[in-house]
């Protein structure tokens, strides 16, 4: 996912950009750019790679005198990832960075080349630009107007003009927002990048206009002026700091206990926060990646535990789906970023058909927090790493008080004291953490593997799945995670003398069966890891976790293979907070 920065005040915004763009590394990139603006002179540097790039070859050129920049991260979806597709792009007077997709990017490009203009990238965010500066006379807002009626996609643009002191944002699917101090304004694609220069800003929503000035910022919408409310953050400048830890995916994983409290508390206070699920005939949920695989622990509880009929769709299948509504159907949205394109999506496609929709998401100003038809926070603060853990961990914990609350309304469960058991949850994580020492030397023992396998049952068989995602996107092993009785159809052919498997046996109802899937793998020669609630001993490695109530019982299981993954992927020496191809929110398709 792309990152927008830009600055306009008395500074000389060189500094300021690069240092924002540096702050939006998490999001995944594989070029930078900058512009910087005086009244006269617009100067643009671009390169391929890591930032540092690009400020290497900032400090070999002669820098303007400026007051007004704009600078961009780019993920690359239209044209590879090479300096001429690096943004910023500039065409005639107009210089623009976009994040988001143009979908008719070939076809505005053929109608502009037939009028004169010629293109120097493969890009759709240079035909955006094109189409701009084609439409600009004397008024660039006017112009930007005209343009976005023919634009069809996702955008957020920051677009500096020559011979004019201001700077521009609009946006459409892909966030941005105006950073606000009492010397200097921002754009930035999300309050991270400027957190030490402001921690207020301004939301902007679909086609809004912001024109900043060296001393006002001005929101147009439709040609007239619009007041808009002045937000304030709760992250603070420190709260990007690793805090000690060396990566921010650690110190994620051991935020945990603390966030789980944290998200738990006004739960616990007042129940009535909780929607009754019950009510409904049919649940889906609809989200991508680890959101999905938390989704479907809460689809196995919901059903197990609640009798509800549940479905679980990846968000890029379920927004082309043909879907028949037929019941009384929530649509359950789950996502940390709240700007997944294809969650996104999915969320409109059930608002068009009338559909109740439920969010279970992180950041509050994301699209789909704002956009669903209701909301359930998590409350994991900002998740730098890529790889999500505190916010998965979150996720699954709001599903099962979402299951336990539907099947205690629905007398399916005898009460249990179940606040007893949320406030002892916390520290019984805290204990699994502690074992960083098991998960390192064990970690030693596969990390130089090829293939990595892991295998459960129903609920057992989603941790793993978590488990074998995270373990891939951090240390780059191939790993597959396998229904335990599904191995042998097949895959097993896969198992050679000490391959790794990893099982995970926590439900009581199939533990005998699982085991049998562990011994058959074992027999062919696997290097046998068994997580699991009681001590097993036919195995090379044995994890035992606490025996806690169903509903709970993952949120123990998870980090241990959360740890597992982070330590395997250091001891290959692998890019761990920003690993290679990913971007911490995919926004666009
Ligand atoms: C993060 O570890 C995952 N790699 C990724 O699958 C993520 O869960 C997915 O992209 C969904 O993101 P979201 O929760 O922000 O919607």
């Amino acid at each position: 996912m792309c990152g927008i920065i830009g600055y306009i005040g008395k500074e000389n915004p060189k500094n300021i950009l690069i240092e924002g763009l540096k702050n939006l590394e998490y999001r995944g990139y594989d070029s930078a750019g900058i512009a910087l603006k005086n009244e006269n002179d617009i100067q643009i540097i671009k390169s391929v790679g890591k930032i540092s790039n690009l400020e290497e070859k900032i400090s070999s050129e002669k820098i303007i005198e400026a007051n007004i920049g704009i600078a961009h991260t780019r993920w690359a979806t239209h044209g590879e990832a090479n300096e001429i597709n690096a943004h910023p792009h500039q065409v005639g007077r107009v210089t623009l960075v976009h994040n988001g997709i143009i979908e008719n990017a070939d076809d505005l490009r053929k109608k502009l080349v037939k009028e004169g203009t010629t293109f120097k990238s493969q890009t759709d965010t240079e035909v955006a630009c094109a189409l701009i500066n084609h439409y600009y006379k004397d008024d660039i807002t006017t112009a930007i107007t005209q343009a976005l009626t023919e634009i069809k996609g996702s955008y957020a643009f920051g677009i500096v003009v020559e011979n004019n002191p201001n700077l521009y944002a609009v946006r459409k699917d892909s966030q941005l927002i105006i950073g606000i101090n009492d010397k200097e304004l921002f754009i930035a694609s999300d309050i991270s990048a400027i957190i030490n220069y402001t921690n207020k800003y301004i939301l902007l929503e679909e086609n809004e206009i912001a024109t900043l000035t060296k001393e006002k910022y001005i929101i147009t919408k439709d040609g007239k002026e619009i007041k808009k409310e002045i937000e304030e953050t709760k992250m603070n400048a420190e709260a990007k700091d690793k805090c000690g830890y060396e990566h921010y995916m650690l110190k994620e994983i051991m935020e945990e206990p603390r966030v789980l409290e944290e998200t738990l508390k006004p739960y616990l206070n007042n129940s009535e926060l909780l929607p009754d699920l019950s009510t409904y005939e049919e649940i889906h949920i609809v989200a991508c990646g680890s959101a999905m695989y938390a989704g479907m622990i809460g689809k196995t509880l919901l059903e197990e535990k609640a009798n509800l009929k549940c479905y679980i769709e990846c968000a890029s299948e379920y927004r082309y789906k043909k879907i028949i509504y037929d019941r009384k159907t929530l649509v359950i949205l789950i996502s940390q970023s709240g700007e997944t394109a294809d969650t996104i999506a999915a969320m409109k496609k059930a608002k068009e058909n009338n559909i109740d929709t439920l969010a279970i998401v992180n950041v509050k100003t994301s699209t789909i927090a704002r956009e669903a038809d209701k909301q359930l926070f998590i409350e994991a603060g900002p998740e730098i790493a890529v790889a999500t853990t505190k916010a998965y961990i979150l996720q699954v914990a709001v599903l099962a008080l979402l299951s336990y609350k539907a099947a205690f309304s629905k007398k399916l469960i005898q009460e249990f004291d179940i606040e007893k058991e949320l406030k002892a949850l916390p520290k019984q994580l805290n204990s699994i953490l502690e074992q960083q020492e098991t998960y390192k030397a064990l970690a030693k023992k596969i990390y130089n593997e090829n293939n990595i396998f892991f295998i459960g049952r129903k609920i057992d068989y989603s941790i793993c799945l978590e488990g074998s995602l995270k373990l891939k996107e951090v240390s780059y092993i191939h790993s597959e995670a396998y229904q335990a009785g599904e191995l042998k159809h097949g895959t097993i052919s896969l198992i050679n003398d000490m391959t790794p498997v990893i099982a995970v046996v926590t439900d009581e109802e199939v533990k005998e069966k699982t085991i049998s899937n562990i011994e058959e793998v074992k027999s062919r020669g696997a290097f046998m890891i068994v997580i699991s609630t009681e001590e097993y001993k036919n195995c090379h490695e044995n994890i035992v976790v606490p025996k806690i109530n169903d509903f709970f019982q993952p949120i123990l299981v998870v980090p241990v293979l959360q740890l597992l993954a982070y330590e395997v992927a250091k001891l290959r020496d692998c890019d761990i907070d920003k690993p290679k191809n990913l971007a911490k929110s995919v926004t666009v398709e």
